[in-house]
């Protein structure tokens, strides 16, 4: 576990305004002054305002769940990076799995978003991840190695770029069977090198079925600095329940370090 760890909520296609707005609410009163973790909420577009608002004076951020590949004019239904960040957006997902299965988002289409991002100052949480089929055929790697071009790109070029890579391994996210810890760390080896070799001091993020039972073994993780939440995040309770959990552990090693 690093100093600084983070808890991402990503609301995904939920909610409504009386639920998300309860929702920060109730978190604000709870954990809107910790130190520990950063915690940073995603709700969908229409919402994000409204987040913003209740937001306002705490520690905790606010970030948007992808953006558009394309800077402005006639592609209705976008969201521009600009805009974003007008509503107070620092934060952006780019490259969730989701999207790229159920938009058909290629690397040519993630290098947009992630330069945009870049130019409008946001903090990109690029999400990349195995499927099933590509671990099963030991893979994992090889599917890495391909979804981390964009980024790879992009540092050659600045490494100013503000980005966390979120590794979500698509078998884990909404199965309630999360990665392990001998996973993870695999992982996060192999991401670590690739950027160290590019000079880059990347933070790595774990994503899939994180919950207030699991979060404390992710926490343990030295080479983590956070998770990423989907359904365990849409309730209040588990969701203070992670961050106090985190909370926890980070002071008990702190404490153990003094
Ligand atoms: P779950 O926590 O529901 O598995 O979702 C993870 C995820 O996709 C976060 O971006």
């Amino acid at each position: 576990m690093q100093a600084s760890f983070m808890v991402v909520a990503n609301w995904k296609m939920n909610g409504c305004r009386d639920r998300v707005t309860n929702l920060s609410h109730e978190l604000i009163t709870r954990c809107g002054f910790l130190n520990q973790p950063k915690i940073v909420l995603c709700p969908p577009y229409i919402y994000l305002e409204r987040v913003q608002e209740t937001l306002a004076s705490s520690k905790i951020s606010l970030g948007a769940q992808d953006l558009s590949c394309e800077n402005n004019g006639a592609f209705t239904g976008n969201i521009s990076g600009e805009m974003l960040v007008d509503v107070g957006v620092q934060y952006v997902i780019i490259g969730h799995s989701e999207r790229r299965l159920n938009n058909a988002e290629t690397n040519d289409i993630i290098l947009k978003k992630l330069s945009i991002a870049q130019f409008q100052g946001m903090t990109s949480i690029f999400c990349i991840g195995e499927n099933i089929v590509e671990k099963q055929l030991g893979n994992t790697f090889k599917a890495i190695d391909h979804q981390l071009k964009p980024v790879i790109t992009l540092i050659k070029n600045d490494p100013s770029i503000k980005c966390i890579v979120a590794y979500e391994p698509v078998w884990s996210i909404g199965t309630g069977c999360s990665a392990s810890v001998q996973d993870v760390e695999r992982v996060n080896k192999y991401i670590k090198q690739i950027f160290n070799d590019l000079n880059y001091p990347i933070k790595i993020i774990y994503g899939g079925s994180v919950n207030e039972m699991n979060i404390e073994q992710f926490v343990a993780i030295k080479s983590l600095d956070g998770v990423i939440v989907g359904n365990a995040s849409l309730s209040a309770d588990k969701l203070i329940n992670i961050c106090m959990r985190v909370e926890k552990q980070t002071m008990n090693t702190l404490a153990d370090i003094v």
